[in-house]
């Protein structure tokens, strides 16, 4: 735990000064300065980076939003690419920010945010808009050891790959790993310790606390998050929509959209003369069903199941007295039909499940050949199975069939 600032074997001393519960202290105030203008040159061609698309939204949205997630943060400046600091104003209306001109780089632009900051801010958060996707932990951390009284601070991840430095080509040594960190972002300071370190006109370091460091000041490390990566490369981008579509909704939904069941019922009598189609197949030697349709109890029972699973009523609803060209449409026709509704309202179907019940016919023979047939016309699994009621009831007597049916399906991804 050589990262922890605080020392978790020693007793808090809740008199402590700076300590943000303490009823008698005021918290200090906690600001925050973006860096956002940058032109994104290793993204490739296109907007600057803290404007590019991430999941519908510019990055410089999805980073804003994460600071106000935090309740300790205060006033936030943000540094957008100079031509463009009326859009990002206009961008990030909702979130109580101000936005100024930032430099020609990062260093400048932290600067010129910085001094937009109002005077009652004491704590200073740097914080990359590049790293859109930090956990409010992460935030949270920093300020936490700020409060109890560290200068400067910064998050950090152990390094992954091993490490070698390097002539060209050739490699002069491994560097011990174990020793390392990478550093992330909102890197925390004193207000007057990060204006000391601007003001002394150093040119060298790439981030806050590296000026920090060039004055001697000293700089406490607390965990960062594999989350708070920056998006640099084109592929830094799919990772973040990965991650974002992960994540929980605003609102502590689940992460995921669970799938929907549906299903479905249908009856029909027997109607001697007509030719039978049950699951999609024509059974010779057997009574057919009355009804406009085929009377496919099977295929119909599928339909209802889908349209329920969907949201999408049922065949009733979905292919009544306006629609007449289904009225005599085969079982098989209205599953491919059902299909192609439960697809375009924004589903894939999972599978299907349909139970036959009756006397005749005795689908147990052609079982397989009726699953391939629906299936093929739903474009997914469908199990048949079937089942008599031991002589009662209609299908029981024999006076008619029944089909229930449940079918799943999911939202398809965006
Ligand atoms: N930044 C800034 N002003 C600059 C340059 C960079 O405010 N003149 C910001 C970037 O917008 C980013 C952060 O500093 O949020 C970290 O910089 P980096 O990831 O290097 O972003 P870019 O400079 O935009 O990317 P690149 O180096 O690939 O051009
Ligand atoms: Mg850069």
């Amino acid at each position: 735990m050589t990262d922890q600032p605080d020392h978790p074997d020693q007793p808090e001393h809740p008199d402590q000064p700076d300590q943000p519960d303490h009823p008698d202290q005021p918290e200090h105030t906690v600001g925050v300065v973006v860096p956002a203008a940058g032109l994104g040159v290793r993204l490739g061609p296109g907007a600057p980076k803290a404007l590019r698309d991430l999941a519908g939204e510019p990055l410089l949205v999805h980073a804003v939003r994460g600071l106000r997630a935090v309740a300790s943060v205060g006033p936030v400046v943000v540094a957008a690419p100079a031509p463009e600091v009326e859009a990002v104003q206009a961008l990030l209306a909702a979130y109580d920010v101000q936005v100024v001109a930032g430099g020609p780089d990062r260093q400048e632009s932290v600067r010129l945010a910085l001094a937009a900051l109002p005077a009652t801010v004491e704590l200073v958060l740097v914080h990359d808009a590049a790293r859109c996707l930090t956990p409010a932990l992460v935030v949270e951390a920093v300020v936490a050891a700020l409060r109890a009284g560290a200068d400067a601070v910064v998050p950090v991840v152990p390094i992954a790959d091993t490490v070698k430095q390097v002539d060209g080509s050739r490699v002069l040594g491994t560097v011990d790993r174990a020793a390392l960190r990478a550093v992330q972002t909102p890197q925390g300071f004193r207000r007057e310790v990060l204006e000391r370190a601007h003001d002394a006109g150093l040119r060298a370091a790439t981030d806050d606390a590296g000026l920090v460091e060039a004055l001697g000041g000293t700089v406490s490390t607390v965990p960062g998050d594999d989350q708070a990566f920056k998006i640099t490369r084109p592929l830094d981008l799919q990772l973040a929509e990965a991650v974002l579509a992960a994540r929980a909704p605003e609102g502590g939904g689940m992460a995921v959209e669970p799938p929907r069941v549906g299903v479905g019922t249908d009856v029909h009598p027997f109607k001697p003369g007509r030719p039978c189609w049950v699951a999609g197949l024509r059974w010779e030697g057997v009574d057919g069903l009355a009804g406009h349709s085929d009377g496919d109890v099977a295929a119909h029972a599928v339909c209802d199941a889908l349209l329920s699973a969907a949201g999408l009523g049922d065949l009733g609803s979905n292919y009544g007295t306006d629609e007449p060209q289904w009225a005599g449409a085969s079982g098989v026709a209205l599953l491919g039909e059902t299909r192609r509704r439960v697809e375009a309202a924004g589903f894939v179907i999972g599978n299907v499940a349909v139970q036959v019940v009756g006397n005749t016919p005795r689908l147990g023979p052609r079982r397989v050949e009726a699953e391939a047939v629906l299936a093929e016309a739903v474009g997914a699994p469908v199990s048949v199975s079937a089942t008599t009621t031991d002589g009662l009831g209609l299908t029981g007597r024999g006076e008619g069939l029944a089909a229930i049916a449940t079918a799943l399906v999911v939202r398809a991804r965006r």
